[in-house]
């Protein structure tokens, strides 16, 4: 099938979707899964587990970790367990941040914040930075100025890209505040020679499906205290007491990671850096072909090593066509020179080829229009939120396939 785009040659259509971001098996994923099936052990309890756990210490350098059933579960456990530590057990048994301020990421994805709220707490969304797509460290200093009395902050970073989390984490120890650092994008990236997941009190990381490993789903938390590790291995497995009966002391809950899917990341531990190597191609590939159009690819900080788990684009202000979204919708006028997201992506997907606009920011969501927001300059946030688009980055994606879709990005500025 072709289609006609402006150009000298008309551009076929990918035979192949090529995703954003989809699952790559390696085959090993089965020998775990079949282990676990042949020795009956299916459940949330096995050796897939205590392996993966093992090893994704080894890799972050941390203690300790509990597999759990999500990443969106994991920051749940992390939050609520900061917020017993500052602010002590709730009477209810829930609401362990009730009426409490907490400082957030604003630009990412949902489950960031969502633990936050679960626990009855306060989002306060801090605005991004230009410079790494992440936590504004300024923004942040504002925050602290306008509620000293705040205790604990959750930061992503972003699209595997790391924040400037050393600059946070001083900024929280002069607070006195606790960090959660949500690695569920950044597994593998670092800063200097240490890796995302390793700065926090508490980290997190995600296994699910589009990650840059996957275990179907699944998620893991991360500390260095063995009292923490113990305590969010009791509430993931319904809190029950060291007792001959159902006991319960504390709220629980059925988060724990199943051994079958711990097997899956079991055997795709071993590709984690096969992956991050072809992503940081696909950056890089994508870098070149955009060469000379009026677009950035997403920042890499100095001394970081991101994990390129998406590439991303922002065009520039003076290229970006007329264009408009209201909640659902999204509308543009095509202008030759200019582009917009929108564009892209409607091309993109005519050509069988999966993007993404950039992910909202939370203070724009209805949900949290009412939360506070601070940002010392613009509201970058939203800006890169109107010029971003997440590009096809899927591993599985031939060097032709990628050509293919860097000319009809260069198509969509003619
Ligand atoms: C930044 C971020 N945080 C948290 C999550 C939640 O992870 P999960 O999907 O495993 O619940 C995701 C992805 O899904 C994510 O991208």
């Amino acid at each position: 099938m072709f289609i006609n785009l402006s150009g000298d040659k008309e551009i076929t259509k990918l035979q192949k979707k090529v995703w954003l971001a989809s699952p790559t098996m390696h085959g090993e994923e089965k020998k775990w899964i079949n282990e676990a099936i042949d020795t009956n052990w299916v459940t949330t309890i096995g050796e897939n587990i205590n392996e993966i756990e093992r090893l994704a210490c080894a890799k972050i350098g941390r203690k300790h970790a509990v597999a759990l059933g999500s990443g969106t579960a994991a920051l749940h456990l992390a939050i609520r367990l900061a917020a017993v530590k500052l602010y002590g057990k709730p009477a209810t048994g829930h609401g362990a941040l009730e009426g409490k301020r907490v400082f957030c990421s604003d630009m990412t994805f949902a489950a960031t914040v969502e633990g936050i709220v679960y626990e009855n707490g306060m989002p306060v969304f801090i605005d991004t930075e230009y410079d790494s797509w992440n936590m504004d460290p300024d923004s942040l200093k504002k925050a602290f100025e306008l509620y000293p009395d705040v205790r604990l902050i959750v930061l992503a970073h972003l699209y595997g890209t790391p924040s400037r989390i050393e600059e946070i984490v001083k900024i929280a120890r002069e607070h006195d505040a606790v960090i959660i650092e949500d690695a569920a994008e950044s597994f593998g990236a670092s800063v200097g020679d240490i890796q995302t997941g390793c700065f926090g009190d508490y980290s997190v990381i995600s296994f699910n499906g589009n990650k840059i490993i996957t275990g179907s789903s699944g998620g893991m938390f991360l500390c260095d205290s063995s009292e923490d590790a113990k305590l969010i291995r009791k509430w993931s497995t319904q809190s029950r007491e060291d007792a001959p009966w159902y006991q319960h002391e504390d709220l629980g809950y059925n988060y724990r990671m199943s051994n079958i899917v711990a097997g899956v990341i079991r055997g795709q531990l071993p590709y984690l850096d096969t992956h991050i190597a072809l992503k940081r191609e696909i950056y890089y590939r994508y870098k070149d072909g955009l060469n000379g159009l009026p677009v950035n690819m997403n920042p890499v900080p100095s001394g970081c090593t991101p994990n390129y788990w998406l590439s991303c684009l922002i065009i520039d202000r003076e290229a970006m066509c007329r264009t408009s979204r209201d909640n659902s919708r999204a509308a543009y006028i095509p202008e030759n020179g200019k582009s917009c997201p929108s564009e892209i992506l409607e091309t993109l997907q005519k050509f069988n080829a999966d993007g993404r606009p950039i992910w909202k920011p939370m203070h724009l969501q209805p949900l949290y229009g009412s939360m506070d927001f601070v940002s010392v300059k613009e509201d970058a946030g939203a800006d890169i939120f109107e010029r971003g688009v997440c590009l096809p980055s899927d591993i599985k994606m031939t060097s032709q396939e990628q050509d293919v879709i860097i000319e009809i990005i260069r198509r969509c500025f003619e």
